[in-house]
């Protein structure tokens, strides 16, 4: 297999005039549209693309159907720089000095959007765990925006939830997302927060059932992405 996840400085990219979409998808079969994400906002010159896929969301997009390419083609599409899995992070045994794959990509990233944001990752998100490549990046957020030299306010996390109806409508999601929106979306009256939750749809979901669950039109999620990096 190639290479997707090559080891880098983000400080070698400071200064290269783009915007950093950091680009994450968890397990759910919304997956399959993260094609349509990326050829959007990679046709788009001004933006720069890594891609974290966690080892769930990886099975949607093996070649096996026209909207599920493989991801060495994801690889190939215009603007993406990288594709990481959590493997990536031990690629080589770190010695003193070397990047750490998630704190780089932290530090590159300009915006980090999740989506789809699985009820998996989302209850983990919600109560801090980081035993992966994306979950580490997201407990290390520089939620205080003071981290990262010349990133203030705090630099924002979009996730977009995306789930059974029944997954969603389970107790617990409720909590998680309010811990979301509530702890982390209102940090000051000012900025805002540092996480916006792009709440799902109803529809027809790929299992049959029929109700709310499914992934805001990735379109729109690809709208409020372009809004807010050119505020
Ligand atoms: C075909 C298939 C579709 C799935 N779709 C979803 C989904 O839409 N949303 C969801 O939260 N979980 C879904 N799951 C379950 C997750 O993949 C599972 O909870 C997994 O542990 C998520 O891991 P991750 O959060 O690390 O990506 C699906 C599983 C399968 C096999």
């Amino acid at each position: 297999m190639d290479e997707l996840g090559l080891a880098f400085s983000a400080a070698d990219y400071a200064n290269d005039r783009k915007t950093h979409i950091l680009l994450a998808s968890t397990g759910s079969v919304a997956t399959i549209k993260l094609p349509n994400i990326i050829a959007s906002l990679g046709s788009q010159d001004k933006f720069s693309i890594r891609v974290i896929l966690t080892e769930s969301a990886a099975n949607f997009l093996g070649g096996q159907s026209a909207e599920q390419p493989t991801l060495q083609n994801i690889r190939q599409m215009n603007g993406v720089e990288g594709i990481y899995h959590d493997e990536d992070e031990w690629k080589k045994p770190w010695v003193r000095g070397a990047d750490i794959l998630h704190i780089e990509l932290r530090r590159w990233a300009h915006v980090l959007l999740i989506a789809p944001l699985s009820a998996n990752t989302l209850a983990k998100m919600a109560i801090g765990m980081a035993d992966n490549l994306l979950l580490s990046v997201v407990r290390a957020w520089d939620t205080s925006g003071t981290i990262d030299r010349g990133k203030k306010p705090a630099p924002k996390i979009f996730v977009a939830p995306a789930m059974n109806t029944a997954m969603w409508k389970n107790p617990l999601t409720g909590r998680h997302i309010e811990t979301l929106e509530t702890s982390w979306g209102f940090q000051s009256e000012t900025d805002g927060g540092w996480i916006t939750v792009l709440k799902p749809m109803a529809k027809e979901l790929a299992c049959g059932d029929v109700g709310d669950g499914a992934m805001e039109d990735w379109r729109k999620i690809v709208k409020v992405i372009e809004e807010y990096c050119e505020a």
